[in-house]
């Protein structure tokens, strides 16, 4: 499938429409944000600009690739023809856009379905994507078998490091069960490692961890939008993505991390998972 399709150029469009849309969500912060809509709970808010940034990311792949297929997190969905099916999460990290708090992103990346080992459970896998950070004008892009690179210069992700100094990302659900479920976990893995950051945007943490800047990333109840782009970005990089088990990440657990220190941080999670 992706001898047909060339993905440094999809990673090309990813890149050009996640900045643009991105310096948009940007502009907009400064004027103000409105709460337009909640979703899972109370907390998991959506915002004006969230469904603006989806409309105008998929205008810009209508126009581009009027053919294929588009999956957004605010609710757009349409089937296309070539195989190559758009995942968008406008902004990932909403919560710290509504309280103007640096880490946020548009995540773009192009997936398709060819039967391949990927990073995604639900049978496609992203083949080019970019992950635009407007509060620091970082981007971060990369395709299939081409590497990542941030703002055109290439990634190799942490180096190795042993579990107990390990600095670990994670991230949290928005219901309540999800969260006792999350916390349960944690207790179990943080007096093991170096220390936890919560930044709050799940493609933020995969492109720190491709750029280095964290060792080890996992959380349990991830979308294909939240990381569809952002785990291709870390993969590309040198960074071990895997499932829980032998199972692909996705949303039953997505954990991600240098290649020394995969494997006993999976089986430290499994341990925590299977203590519940
Ligand atoms: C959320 C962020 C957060 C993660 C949540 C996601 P959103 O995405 O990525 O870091 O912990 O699981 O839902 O709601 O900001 O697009």
């Amino acid at each position: 499938m992706t001898d047909s399709v060339d993905v440094a150029a999809l990673a090309e469009i990813a890149g050009s429409l996640a900045r643009e849309v991105g310096e948009g969500v940007r502009a907009q912060r400064a004027v103000g944000v409105t709460v337009a809509q909640t979703k899972s709970s109370l907390t998991d808010v959506v915002t004006a600009a969230d469904q603006e940034a989806e409309r105008l990311l998929a205008a810009g792949l209508r126009r581009l690739r009027p053919h294929d297929g588009l999956l957004g997190e605010e609710g757009a969905s349409t089937a296309g023809t070539t195989g190559v099916t758009w995942v968008v999460d406008p902004i990932d990290g909403t919560v710290n856009y509504l309280y103007d708090l640096p880490a946020y992103a548009v995540s773009v990346a192009a997936t398709v379905e060819d039967g391949a080992p990927g990073t995604m459970s639900d049978g496609r896998r992203a083949v080019a994507g970019a992950v635009y950070v407007p509060s620091s004008g970082e981007l971060f892009t990369a395709w299939d078998g081409g590497g990542a690179y941030l703002d055109g210069e290439r990634l190799s992700g942490p180096t190795d490091t042993e579990l107990g100094s390990t600095l670990l990302a994670t991230g949290f659900g928005y219901t309540v069960e999800r969260r006792t479920e999350q916390a349960e976990v944690l207790r179990h893995v943080l007096p093991r490692v170096r220390d936890i950051r919560r930044m709050g945007s799940a493609a933020v943490d995969l492109c720190m961890l491709a750029a280095g800047r964290l060792d080890a990333y996992y959380e349990r109840g991830l979308q294909p939008w939240d990381y569809a782009a952002a785990a291709l970005i870390a993969r590309e990089a040198g960074v071990v993505v895997r499932g829980l088990g032998d199972n692909r990440a996705g949303e039953e657990l997505l954990i991600a991390g240098a290649r020394g220190v995969s494997a006993e941080l999976a089986t430290l999670i499994a341990e925590a998972y299977r203590r519940l």
